[in-house]
């Protein structure tokens, strides 16, 4: 057992529990050592982040050949990029000569990667396709090998790109498992989906994994965003009818919870927020999705709300926006935090608008929900230091079938998170 001052990063012993899942007692419990310890996030870059699929962005950010995005993906930096022949690749942004990053900027477009160390240039493809003084090599050294190395595994599911650093992972379509009927769903609502360009980018002091929790916790929205919920009644919405759903585990980790609400969604559901002028061009979105996919099919994409988790660190909520939101730990007691925003590449400026608002409206940095949701992780992080209770209960709902208040879900997360930690290499 490692002991320190602190008792909150006492792990019960080297290698778990972790978790304790009695099913017969209906008892599910995380020790909170998963969320405060440096050796379980030193363990979990290796455990989980290496051998996961993880989200790396969209194609339509990367529509034309040359395009480019960076970003930091499981905590390394790659850059994701068009290339020669119109495929995408995902790159380990290293230099093969001696390190240094040869994506420089955020996003852009390029034919060539320069390194601005010592110049050498790489195409679109990671060929190393210029060496300054190549003479100086002589003519036995195969420049060949010496390309930019892509990621072991790229693939890419109705437009969202994944990478995993592990050769061996099972393939995409079969790690995402259940939750390809629910990206499914988001997808075909809207039209020729792209990301907006533009981010949001903001950090939380509190473990990665509360985050991963209260994504797809429908428990706290009621207590937590009660301003929100009295905003939309100023404006006119009707709550009478309240949150009704289900909260599902969809295998290998990934949950969603799917539910009524009363809010609008810019996906064909009007609503007071979205304004009158909305009203005829959303109920002519909504009669076309009904003509393309049928009247049930259409009714769970427009009327019902999906806060999907894609194990181990994406969000989809398709709520009164489509955020697409992907975080890290930058320690055990801190992470960072990237979300977009996902619509119809032909929306009308006015729809996009109204869309933006809503986006921004709950879910943005200064909206309704995320300041209040930040209050609350970080509420918890501090809790688990101030000790004296080694455990969170995660119970709510094993007695019966899971509802959408109810924290299935994220049994769902910790028990995929277990196995990887304690139960399998990968
Ligand atoms: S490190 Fe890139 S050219 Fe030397
Ligand atoms: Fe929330």
């Amino acid at each position: 057992m490692t002991v320190t001052d602190d008792p909150t990063t006492q792990l019960p012993t080297p290698h778990g529990p972790f978790v304790e899942d009695d099913r017969e007692a209906h008892s599910f419990r995380v020790h909170r050592s998963t969320m405060t310890s440096p050796e379980i996030h030193a363990m979990e870059l290796e455990r989980v982040f290496a051998h996961s699929w993880l989200y790396v962005g969209h194609e339509s950010e990367i529509r034309k050949k040359g395009d480019y995005v960076r970003r930091p993906v499981g905590g390394r930096q790659v850059f994701m990029v068009r290339g020669r022949s119109g495929q995408v690749n995902v790159f380990h942004n290293t230099c093969t000569h001696r390190g240094a990053m040869v994506c420089r900027a955020e996003r852009g477009n390029a034919k060539i990667f320069s390194c601005f160390y010592h110049a050498w240039s790489f195409n679109t493809d990671g060929e190393l396709v210029g060496i300054p003084d190549r003479q100086a090599y002589g003519d036995d050294l195969d420049f060949g090998k010496l390309g930019l190395r892509p990621a072991a595994k790229v693939d890419s599911y109705r437009g969202f790109v994944f990478l995993s650093y592990d050769p061996d992972i099972v393939p995409l379509v079969d790690y995402l498992a259940g939750a390809t009927e629910y990206l499914d769903l988001v997808v075909d609502a809207v039209e020729d989906a792209e990301i907006i360009s533009g981010t949001n980018e903001y950090a939380i002091n509190a473990n990665w994994k509360l985050l991963a929790e209260n994504s797809i916790d429908g428990y706290h929205a009621v207590s937590t965003h009660d301003t929100y919920f009295k905003y939309l009644v100023a404006l006119g919405t009707d709550l009478a009818g309240g949150v009704q759903g289900t909260a599902k585990a969809l295998g290998n980790g990934h949950a969603v919870l799917e539910y009524t609400a009363p809010w609008g969604r810019p996906v064909a559901k009007w609503e007071p927020l979205f304004g009158e002028g909305a009203r005829e061009e959303i109920g002519r979105l909504r009669a076309e999705l009904v003509a393309k996919h049928g009247e049930e099919r259409a009714s769970r994409m427009t009327d019902v709300n999906r806060n999907l988790l894609i194990y181990p660190n994406l969000v989809i909520n398709d709520i009164m926006a489509v955020t697409v939101r992907t975080f890290m730990p930058v320690s055990a007691d801190r992470m960072e935090i990237t979300a977009w925003e996902l619509a119809p590449s032909q929306e009308q400026p006015q729809l996009r608008q109204r869309r933006l608002d809503s986006f921004l409206t709950f879910l943005g940095p200064g909206g309704f929900a995320t300041p209040d949701d930040i209050e609350a992780l970080e509420s918890c992080q501090q809790g688990f230091h101030s000790g004296g209770v080694e455990w969170n209960d995660i119970s709510r709902g094993m007695a019966r079938t899971p509802e959408a208040n109810d924290e299935e879900q994220m049994r769902a997360f910790w028990r995929r998170w277990n196995e990887q930690m304690i139960g399998e290499a990968r």
